[in-house]
């Protein structure tokens, strides 16, 4: 199947490579505390959250890591079409029923697999902070090494807030030429004032040195 994610696509190319650079700073950051759920946000729409997720996903698959990658970007959920397939049954269904198998998808890398958002509810924010919600996440993390959760952006619903006080990092995407700073600041606080443990930033949309270190592979 042709997904159109750079890490499969051309892993030697230097955007890839630094998704693998992402993926071991990660690693490096989970030696002082153990980090077993991550969670990405932005701070406004389409700065990349899900892209950057999805190739992190494959890179620590690639990295023989047993790997479960969540959308709960329960307003615009992307997860399912990145990876080309269905969204019947998803993320949602977990919650709903605790009891019934936890509809995964496998995915063409081995030691990924998806599970899709499922039916959109009418009140995201609600079920996302539910005691149900706290058992999902238990369940999640006794089938993978680590469960990487997607989400929309962090300013306009609180989801991803809610989201981060349940999980162990976070990690903020802004977009270069794009990202307010005021924005980017505000969304930092917005998670400081959760005491969510904030890894990171991921600048996405940067140009690449025409002779850098990427040139080597
Ligand atoms: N590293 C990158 N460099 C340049 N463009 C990127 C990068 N990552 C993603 N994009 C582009 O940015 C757009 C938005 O990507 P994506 O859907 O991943 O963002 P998002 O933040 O998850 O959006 P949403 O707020 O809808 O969830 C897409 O057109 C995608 O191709
Ligand atoms: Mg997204």
């Amino acid at each position: 199947m042709a997904i159109d994610l750079i890490t499969l696509r051309d892993p030697r190319a230097p955007a890839a490579e630094a998704y693998r650079t992402l993926r071991t700073n990660i690693q490096f950051s989970s030696l002082e505390r153990t980090l077993h759920t991550l969670l990405v946000t932005s701070s406004a729409p389409d700065e990349g959250k899900s892209t950057t997720l999805a190739n992190l996903a494959v890179t620590m698959a690639q990295a023989e890591l047993r790997v479960i990658l969540v959308d709960c970007d329960l307003r615009r959920p992307a997860l399912h079409s990145i990876f080309g397939l269905p969204n019947d049954a998803g993320f949602t269904n977990l919650l709903l029923d605790a009891a019934a198998p936890i509809p995964f998808q496998a995915t063409e890398v081995e030691g990924l697999r998806l599970l899709t958002s499922g039916p959109l509810p009418p009140q995201p924010a609600d079920l996302l902070g539910s005691r149900r919600m706290d058992a999902a996440i238990e369940r999640l993390k006794a089938e993978a090494d680590i469960v990487l959760f997607d989400a929309p952006p962090i300013i306009a619903v609180t989801d991803a807030a809610v989201l981060a006080t349940k999980l162990d990092g976070v990690l903020l995407v802004a977009k270069s030429g794009r990202t307010r700073r005021d924005r980017a600041r505000e969304a930092v606080q917005l998670l400081q004032k959760v005491n969510a443990r904030v890894l990171g930033v991921v600048l996405t949309n940067a140009k690449l040195e025409k002779d850098g270190y990427g040139s080597y592979s």
